[in-house]
């Protein structure tokens, strides 16, 4: 029998029967007419109907001249990080990356996929550290970059958990260092920033943009993703790129290294069947996060921040931030960690446990990129400057590192919009008794 099912601070709850989600698809049934609509009308391909409606309607919606329909984000995240390298310093051989021997400012807490089309293109990540006020890149730290790395001139920001960063900053400081961004809005479809007065979309806040319809996200084509700009000529160099790179001949002849990175028309389907339902998804996205920050009002932690003057997050994910003394001890190995329960305290990994044993689903916070063994030897920039060997022996206490403080005190909350407010009633209730 698991632990917190037999712990009377538990008592009188029950496992729910069928499992919730962190975030699952939510289908809605016009999904299953285009995909129909392709399987009948045979275009069953990487061309059709249903690619060419999504980029429209996608287009509309976000605000951009083109948007090119992909296998995946991480597919738009690699085409956009080539088309900034090749921009930036000219068209690589076909063994080598358009980044090589170019550092890249990353944002640090998001998922790898951002930032490891960097190293696809053989350039090195610096990390930025990140800013309390919405979990996103921070422009003192970007300021702090530029100081210790004037030279760069290429910067991937992203948007975690549907919550726009502050890109009115990012978009001075890299202006005024001649760099350009890619923006990463694979969380954040539908979530909106005030941009010197005016209201736009995340997604078209970069010099390069991209979305995401992977099963988790707002609304999903059980894959895919896509690139958005107002340029013509890269929204072309990224379909001819997307295609294999085909030039204009009646046999295959390439004069610049492809991809497979077309989306299919099947997947296009379901992404058209989605997109009339992306703002009430939204919705009850939004309400899940107030149904949280209120039920959880009484307990010593924050939900995940936002700027309400400069932004409307889409809310994908509601999070949680534990204060500091509150925390019941907890620590992490490579793959592995321990907690200890003390009473009017607990951890992520207690309340992560106990909602797993009542069958719910929530997620540590998104490991930031510089403490990833893969990238521990790629530089760091804290608002301190460097973040790297900060530590001493023979001094008390260490560097700021917003990012792993956020890591070791936050978790995700099952943020499911098919959770009923009753279900979401009992997880609250759950938190609420990890604390006793
Ligand atoms: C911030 C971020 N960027 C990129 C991706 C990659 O998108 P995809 O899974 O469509 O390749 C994801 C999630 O999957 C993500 O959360």
């Amino acid at each position: 029998m698991n632990k917190f099912i037999v712990d009377p601070r538990f008592a009188g709850i029950k496992p729910f029967e069928k499992k919730i989600w962190l975030a699952s698809p939510t289908m809605h049934g016009n999904e299953q007419h285009w995909v129909d609509d392709a399987i009948q009308t045979n275009w069953v391909s990487t061309v059709g109907a249903n690619i060419n409606e999504v980029e429209k309607q996608i287009a509309a919606y976000v605000g951009t001249k083109y948007a090119v329909a992909l296998s995946c984000g991480t597919a738009a995240l690699h085409l956009a990080t080539k088309l900034a390298g090749e921009k930036l310093y000219g068209q690589a051989r076909p063994n080598q990356g358009t980044l090589q021997g170019h550092r890249v400012f990353c944002s640090d807490m998001t998922f790898d996929a951002s930032i490891n089309p960097v190293a696809y293109e053989d350039g090195e990540a610096v990390f930025i550290d990140t800013e309390p006020d919405t979990w996103n890149m921070s422009p003192e730290a970007l300021k702090k970059a530029f100081e210790l790395y004037p030279e760069v001139r290429l910067i991937v920001v992203a948007h975690l958990y549907g919550t726009p960063g502050r890109m009115e900053e990012i978009r001075a400081i890299a202006d005024a260092h001649n760099a350009l961004i890619v923006e990463d809005a694979a969380e954040s479809l539908g979530a909106k920033y005030r941009l010197n007065g005016q209201w736009v979309e995340t997604g078209t806040l970069g010099d390069y943009n991209c979305i995401s319809f992977n099963g988790n996200k707002i609304i999903t084509g059980s894959a895919g993703g896509m690139f958005l700009t107002d340029s013509e000529e890269d929204a072309n160099k990224v379909r001819k790129w997307s295609t294999q790179s085909r030039e204009a001949a009646p046999w295959y002849q390439h004069e610049e290294v492809g991809y497979n990175y077309r989306m299919s028309n099947i997947i296009a389907g379901i992404v058209r069947g989605q997109l009339p339902y992306l703002d009430e998804h939204i919705a009850q996205k939004k309400a899940i996060y107030e149904r949280y920050k209120a039920g959880l009002a009484d307990l010593p932690v924050k939900m995940n921040p936002f700027d309400a003057e400069k932004s409307q997050p889409n809310f994908w994910l509601s999070c949680l931030l534990i204060d500091e003394d509150a925390m019941a001890p907890m620590v992490r190995g490579e793959q592995d960690y321990l907690y200890t329960h003390e009473s009017g305290k607990s951890s992520p990994h207690e309340i992560l446990d106990a909602l797993a044993a009542f069958n719910a689903e929530g997620r540590p916070i998104w490991n930031p990129m510089h403490m990833q063994p893969i990238y521990l030897t790629n530089p760091f920039v804290t608002v301190e400057g460097n973040g790297r060997g900060r530590t001493n022996a023979y001094i008390k206490g260490s560097g700021i590192d917003v990012g792993a403080d956020i890591f070791r005190r936050g978790l995700c909350l099952p943020s499911d919009n098919k959770m009923t407010p009753e279900q979401q009633n009992v997880i609250i209730d759950i938190i609420h008794r990890c604390f006793r």
